[in-house]
C-alpha cells in the first residue's frame, strides 16, 4: 500500500491549485486580527471572510494556501484517537470565480489520479445537498459526480446537519457542500448505513463548500453578490486515513513528538491506555501551545482570551506529565522538537523559539508553585463536600488564589468520583467581574468578525495609535496584539517599561492631531518586499511572493493590513486613552476609546 507523508501532501494540493490558476498564499495568523467575536482562527475560509462577502483580495480570485488552524471547543476529548486542538488545514478559493463545474471534476482529478493521491475510485463516496426550504436539492453536484465515473450507490443526499457549512460563527458566509469520504473495509452498520453515521464505514478527507449564502442574524439566508467554492481538507485527518491508520497520533507529524515524549519519560506510546491518552494530551497541547506562542501574534499565558486557553493547554499537558514521570521543564525541549519540525513550513515559530521556551518555563514554574498550594487546597476541601459536590465559591477560590483552571478542578473532582457546581462557580466569576473564561468561551463560541464601521474606525485608531506610540517611545514598540469591542480598542506593543503620564498625553494629543487633520485613508496592493522598501510596518512575512494590502493614512502611518479601515481619519472624531498597564513580560497594554460610536453608522 502507497504511504503519504504530510509534507508530500502540503505541496501536492497547492501545487495542484497552482497549475489550475490559483495563487498560494502564506497562513494568516492563528490568532485573528481585530476580530472580537472569535479567539482563534478555527478554519482556513476564516481570514478570507470579507473576500467571500466580496472584498477584492490583493492575490486574486483563486487562492490556496495550508492555515493554521485552532479549535478548543473538544479539549476534553483530546486523548482518544481523533481530537486534536491544533491542525493545518489544506484550502482553495474562489471569489466569485469558478463553482461546481470546475471544483467537482478537480476534485475527482486531486483524489482518483496516479499523478496525485491515486485513490481507487471504487473506495470512494460522496455526498450531496438534499435540499430543504431554506436551498434546493443540490442535483447538480450529484450529476457532476456521476459525469466523474461515480455510481448512483455511492451518492448520498443528506439534510443540513450533515451538509451545510457555516458560517463559523452566528452570521457571515455559508452555503451546500460536497464531502468525499473513503470507503474503509468495515462492513456497513444496516441497511441506512451511510456517511452521515459515525460507525466508522466512510472517513471524511475534504469537504468543498458551495458559499452562496449569507446567513443574517435572525437566522434568514440571503444570496451573497458572488458565488464562492471554499474547500477544507484536513491534514493530520487525511494522512491517517489515507494510510489506513487508526489515529492522527500514527502519522508523521507526531512522530518526534511522541519520540520525545517516551525519551524524556522513559515510558512508551501504547503500553497501555492511561500512558497513550497522557502521551497523546502532552503531543496535542503541546503542539498548539507551541503554535499560539510561535506566531507572530503570539500571546503568552494569562487569565484572558488566548492566554487563558494557552494556559490551560500548558498546565493540562503538565499535569499529564507529572502522571507518566516527565521531568521538570519538559514543555520546553518538546516545544523545540515541534519548531524543529515545523519550522519549513511555519518560519515564524523559529523567530519566536526564543520567547516560547522561555514562556513554557515561566508557566511551569507558576504551575508548579500554584499546584502545591493548591492540591493541599484540594485535599482539604474534599475532605468536607457535601453531596458529593464542590459547590461554586470553592472552585472559585482555587480558580482565583490558586490559578486552578476550573476544568482541572472538575478533572481532579471527576477522578475522586465528585462533581463541581459549575452554576454556582460561573455565578462568584460574574460577581468578581474577572472577564476571563466566561467571556472568552463565549466569544469563542460567538462566530466571526463583525466588519461594522465601528469596528474599522477603531482598528483605524490602532493604527494612529501604533504610528504615535512609535513617534513618542522610539522604534522599539512594535504590535503584540490587537482587540477590539464594540466599545474600545485594545493595542499590546513591545516597550520595557511603563510610560510616564506626559508620554500617555503626548501619544493621545498626537492621535488627535492625526484625526483633526482629516487625512484620506488609502489601500494599495503590493509584494511584501515593495511595502517595506516604502517604509511600512507590519507583521507580515511573505513566503510566496504574493500581494498584500498597504494602509496610508496621511503621512502618519503606513500598515501592511488586512483591513478594513475607516475612509479618512477624521471619521473617528476622537481619541482618548483610558489605560496603560503591563501586559507580560516587556509588553504594554493600551486601552483606548474613540469619539465616533455605533450610532454614527
Ligand atoms: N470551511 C470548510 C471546512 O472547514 C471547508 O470544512
Amino acid at each position: 500500500m502507497k504511504t503519504y507523508q504530510s509534507a508530500e501532501l502540503r505541496s501536492m494540493f497547492l501545487k495542484f491549485f497552482q497549475d489550475h490558476g490559483h495563487a498560494v498564499i502564506s497562513s494568516a495568523s492563528v490568532i485573528p486580527e481585530n476580530d472580537p467575536t472569535v479567539l482563534f482562527t478555527t478554519a482556513g475560509m476564516h481570514p478570507l471572510v470579507p473576500y467571500l462577502m466580496g472584498a477584492k483580495h490583493p492575490a486574486g480570485h483563486r487562492l490556496t494556501d495550508v492555515q493554521k488552524c485552532v479549535r478548543t471547543g473538544d479539549i476534553e476529548d483530546v486523548g482518544d484517537f481523533s481530537h486534536l486542538t491544533f491542525f493545518e488545514m489544506l484550502g482553495n478559493w474562489s471569489l466569485g470565480d469558478y463553482f461546481k463545474k470546475e471544483m467537482i471534476p478537480w476534485s475527482w482529478e486531486f483524489l482518483t489520479s496516479e499523478k496525485y493521491l491515486g485513490l481507487p475510485k471504487d473506495k470512494l463516496a460522496f455526498s450531496v445537498f438534499a435540499g430543504d426550504d431554506d436551498c434546493p436539492r443540490d442535483d447538480e453536484s450529484a450529476q457532476l459526480w456521476r459525469d466523474c465515473g461515480v455510481s448512483d450507490d455511492h451518492i448520498f443526499f443528506l439534510p443540513k446537519e450533515n451538509n451545510w457549512w457555516g458560517p463559523a460563527g452566528v452570521t457571515g458566509p455559508c452555503g451546500p457542500d460536497t464531502e468525499m469520504f473513503i470507503i474503509t473495509d468495515k462492513e456497513p452498520c444496516g441497511p441506512d448505513c451511510s456517511p452521515a453515521c459515525s460507525c466508522g464505514r466512510y472517513l471524511e478527507i475534504w469537504n468543498d463548500v458551495f458559499m452562496q449564502y449569507n446567513k443574517k442574524a435572525d437566522g434568514t439566508f440571503e444570496p451573497l453578490a458572488q458565488k464562492n467554492v471554499d474547500t477544507g481538507m484536513g491534514l493530520e485527518r487525511t494522512i491517517c486515513v489515507l494510510n489506513g491508520k487508526k489515529s492522527v497520533y500514527e502519522t508523521d507529524l507526531f512522530a518526534n513528538i511522541l519520540g520525545k515524549i517516551a525519551e524524556l519519560s522513559g515510558k512508551t506510546y501504547g503500553s497501555d491506555a492511561e500512558t497513550t491518552k497522557a502521551f497523546r494530551i502532552i503531543g496535542d497541547h503541546m503542539r498548539t501551545s507551541t503554535f499560539i506562542m510561535g506566531d507572530d501574534r503570539g500571546v503568552s499565558p494569562s487569565n484572558v482570551d488566548q492566554g487563558y486557553v494557552l494556559r490551560r493547554l500548558i498546565r493540562r499537558a503538565v499535569r499529564y506529565g507529572m502522571d507518566i514521570g516527565m521531568p521538570d521543564g519538559f514543555t520546553g525541549e518538546i516545544a523545540k522538537v515541534i519548531i524543529d519540525q515545523y519550522q519549513t513550513v511555519y518560519p515564524e515559530l523559529k523567530r519566536n523559539q526564543h520567547f516560547v521556551v522561555e514562556q513554557l518555563a515561566l508557566e511551569e514554574t507558576r504551575f508548579a508553585k500554584t499546584l502545591k498550594q493548591g492540591n493541599k487546597e484540594f485535599e482539604k476541601l474534599i475532605a468536607k463536600v457535601e453531596n458529593q459536590q464542590i459547590d461554586g465559591e470553592s472552585a472559585f477560590h482555587l480558580y482565583d488564589t490558586f490559578g486552578f483552571p476550573v476544568e482541572m478542578t472538575q478533572e481532579l473532582a471527576k477522578e475522586k468520583g465528585l462533581t463541581v457546581d459549575m452554576n454556582g462557580f460561573h455565578e462568584c466569576f460574574k460577581k468578581h467581574q474577572a472577564t476571563s473564561q466566561a467571556g472568552a468561551e463565549q466569544r469563542f463560541k460567538g462566530g466571526l468578525a463583525d466588519h461594522s464601521a465601528q469596528t474599522a474606525r477603531l482598528h483605524t485608531a490602532t493604527h494612529l495609535l501604533h504610528a504615535a506610540l512609535r513617534h513618542v517611545l522610539g522604534d522599539e514598540v512594535a504590535q503584540k496584539g490587537s482587540n477590539i469591542t464594540a466599545e474600545r480598542l485594545r493595542f499590546d506593543f513591545s516597550f520595557g517599561r511603563k510610560m510616564t503620564k506626559e508620554e500617555i498625553a503626548e501619544a493621545e494629543k498626537l492621535v488627535n492631531e492625526y484625526i483633526a487633520a482629516a487625512a484620506d485613508i488609502t489601500c494599495e496592493e503590493m509584494t511584501v518586499p515593495e511595502a517595506k522598501a516604502a517604509g511600512a510596518i507590519g507583521l507580515f512575512e511573505s513566503k510566496y511572493g504574493e500581494q498584500v494590502k498597504v494602509y496610508t493614512m496621511g503621512s502618519y502611518s503606513k500598515e501592511i493590513c488586512g483591513g478594513p479601515h475607516a475612509h479618512n481619519t477624521g471619521d473617528l472624531k476622537s481619541f482618548k486613552i483610558l489605560k496603560e498597564e503591563s501586559s507580560s513580560a516587556g509588553v504594554r497594554r493600551i486601552k483606548a476609546v474613540i469619539g465616533a460610536t455605533i450610532d454614527d453608522e
